[in-house]
């Protein structure tokens, strides 16, 4: 049984691979530092019966946005900055990708975001794209792309309360 919780130091992150390195190095290297120091959270997909295996990972943090960069009909309804979740890292095991596992981090991400925004004013979730794949699966979920920033995308929070509450994802743990 597949289940997301909080990264430890007894989860097997050497063993990760995803495919990009930047990713790999950040789940090695970083994640753990940045918990204990408070910057970001990472979450880690693993199954029951080999618990340390990691199938995948995603990071979240806050972020300070320029608002002036974002998609049109948004950028004019705030102040010049304002607050934000960050989807930091995403990344799924290369053996397992293209079986629903990014899309299942991703409805968790969007779930512990909208229990954040309940508490502390956000306008959203950012998430810098690798790449146009990477892209493409963010877009699936209402990203829009900020303006002259391609890879560079933005979920407005009222189109996460309204998505949630369209697949009432409420009545799931
Ligand atoms: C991007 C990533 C997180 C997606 O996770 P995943 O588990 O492979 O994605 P899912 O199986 O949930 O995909 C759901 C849908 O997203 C789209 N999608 C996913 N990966 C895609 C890709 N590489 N190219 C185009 N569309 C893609 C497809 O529509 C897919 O549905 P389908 O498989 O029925 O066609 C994963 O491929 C990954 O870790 N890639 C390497 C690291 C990376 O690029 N991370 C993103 C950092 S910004």
């Amino acid at each position: 049984m597949l289940r997301i919780e909080a990264l430890t130091r007894l989860h097997d992150r050497k063993s990760f691979d995803c495919g990009e390195a930047a990713l790999n190095d950040y789940l090695r290297k970083i994640a753990l530092q940045q918990i204990k120091k408070g910057i970001s959270k990472t979450f880690v997909l693993v199954d029951s019966i080999i618990p340390t295996k990691i199938s995948g990972f995603f990071t979240l943090s806050s972020c300070d946005v320029v608002t002036c960069d974002l998609p049109f009909g948004y950028a004019g309804k705030y102040p010049a900055r304002a607050p934000a979740a960050k989807l930091a890292r995403l990344a799924v095991s290369i053996d397992q990708q293209r079986q629903g596992m990014g899309t299942l981090m991703m409805t968790e991400a969007m779930k512990r975001i909208l229990l954040v925004s309940e508490n502390i004013g956000i306008i959203g979730i950012f998430v810098d794209a690798k790449n146009q794949n990477a892209r493409n699966f963010y877009e699936q979920f209402g990203f829009l792309a900020l303006q002259e920033k391609p890879l560079e995308l933005f979920l407005p929070i009222q189109s996460l309360v309204a998505a949630w509450e369209a697949a009432d994802y409420s009545s799931t743990s």
